[in-house]
C-alpha cells in the first residue's frame, strides 16, 4: 500500500447558483478572498500538504480556473519591463505538469465529478478539496489530515460538530471508537433530516481516499438528490478499509454561501497586517 499522497482532486464543475449574479460570468472559485481567488487558498493548501498533481474537474464556462494558474506572458513581460514585483503572482503560477484538468460534462453530482478523474488518479491513494469550504488553519487542514493519515492508513475526510437543524446540509457520519482528534467511521450518510441524522458530526470538504472509491462509484448509482454522492461510495468502503474523521485545528468559511462568503472575507483581512489595521478602524467606527 502506498503512504504518499501525491494527488489531488478538485471538483470545479458546479454553478455556483447560490452565488448568483456574481457567478454568472465568473467561476464561484475565482471569486476573491481579500486579494486571491478562493481556488488559490485551496491549492495553496494542497501544496504545503505535499501534493504534486492539482487534478481539477472541471466544465463549460469554467476555463477561466485553467487559465488562471498559466504563466501569463504578456503580463509578466510587461511588469518585468515597467521593473516591478512579480512576487504577487508567485504562488499563482502551476508548474510544469502540476495542473491537469479533465471535464464533467454532465452535473451528475460529487461522486461523479471525482469518478472524472479516476484515469488521472490512477492506482493510488488521493485527496479531494472542496474550494468552496475555505480552512483557515496553521498548519493547514490537509497537512493535518496527511499527518494523521500516515499513520492509520485508509480512508479519512475531516469532520466538524454542526448545528443539529442543519444536518440536511452536510454528509453525516456514525462515530465509532474516538482518539483525540480522531474517530472511527462507522457509517456516513448525505444530508439526512435532523430526525434521522446519526450524529451531528458533518463532512468538511476535505478527504483522503483509496482509489476503491472509483470502483464503487463505477456503478454510478445515485442516492440524496438524485445524485451520485461521494459519501454514498465511501460509505461502501466502511468495514472493507479502515476509516477516520479528522477533527481539525482550522476555522471553516462556507464560501458557497452568501453570508459565509463575506465572513470569509472579514475574518482574513482581519488577520492580515497590510489591511487589517484600516477594516478594524473601520468595523470600530461603525
Ligand atoms: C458536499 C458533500 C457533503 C459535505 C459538503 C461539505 O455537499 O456532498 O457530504 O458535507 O460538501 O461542504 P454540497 O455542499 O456540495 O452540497
Amino acid at each position: 500500500m502506498m503512504h504518499k499522497v501525491r494527488k489531488a482532486v478538485f471538483p470545479v464543475a458546479g454553478l455556483g447558483t447560490r452565488l448568483l449574479p456574481a457567478t454568472k460570468a465568473i467561476p464561484k472559485e475565482l471569486l476573491t478572498v481579500v486579494d486571491r481567488p478562493l481556488i488559490q487558498y485551496a491549492v495553496d493548501e494542497a501544496r504545503e500538504a505535499g501534493i504534486e498533481q492539482m487534478i481539477f474537474v472541471t466544465g463549460r464556462g469554467k476555463s477561466a480556473l485553467v487559465d488562471y494558474f498559466d504563466v501569463a506572458f504578456e503580463l509578466e513581460t510587461t511588469i518585468r519591463e515597467k521593473g516591478k514585483s512579480l512576487e504577487p503572482l508567485d504562488s499563482s503560477r502551476a508548474g510544469f505538469g502540476e495542473l491537469v484538468s479533465v471535464r464533467q460534462q454532465q452535473p451528475l453530482g460529487l461522486g461523479h465529478a471525482v469518478w472524472c478523474a479516476r484515469e488521472i488518479v490512477g492506482d493510488e491513494p488521493f485527496a479531494v478539496l472542496l474550494p468552496d469550504d475555505l480552512m483557515a488553519g496553521r498548519p493547514g487542514a490537509l497537512r493535518q489530515m496527511v499527518d494523521a493519515w500516515e499513520s492509520v492508513g485508509g480512508n479519512m475526510l475531516c469532520t466538524e460538530e454542526v448545528p443539529h437543524e442543519k444536518t440536511a446540509s452536510y454528509g453525516v457520519i456514525t462515530p465509532g471508537r474516538q482518539e483525540g482528534d480522531l474517530t472511527e467511521v462507522l457509517g456516513l450518510v448525505e444530508k439526512p433530516a435532523p430526525e434521522v441524522a446519526p450524529s451531528n458530526l458533518g463532512v468538511i470538504g476535505r478527504y483522503i481516499l483509496q482509489p476503491e472509491v472509483m470502483r464503487v462509484l463505477d456503478a454510478g448509482e445515485t442516492g440524496a438528490g438524485g445524485e451520485i454522492q461521494l459519501t454514498d461510495a465511501m460509505a461502501r468502503l466502511i468495514g472493507t478499509q479502515p476509516f477516520h474523521a479528522l477533527k481539525v485545528d482550522a476555522v471553516r468559511h462556507d464560501c458557497g454561501d452568501k453570508a459565509g462568503y463575506v465572513i470569509a472575507n472579514l475574518a482574513l483581512a482581519l488577520e492580515r497586517d497590510d489591511v487589517g489595521p484600516r477594516i478594524r478602524e473601520y468595523l470600530s467606527r461603525s
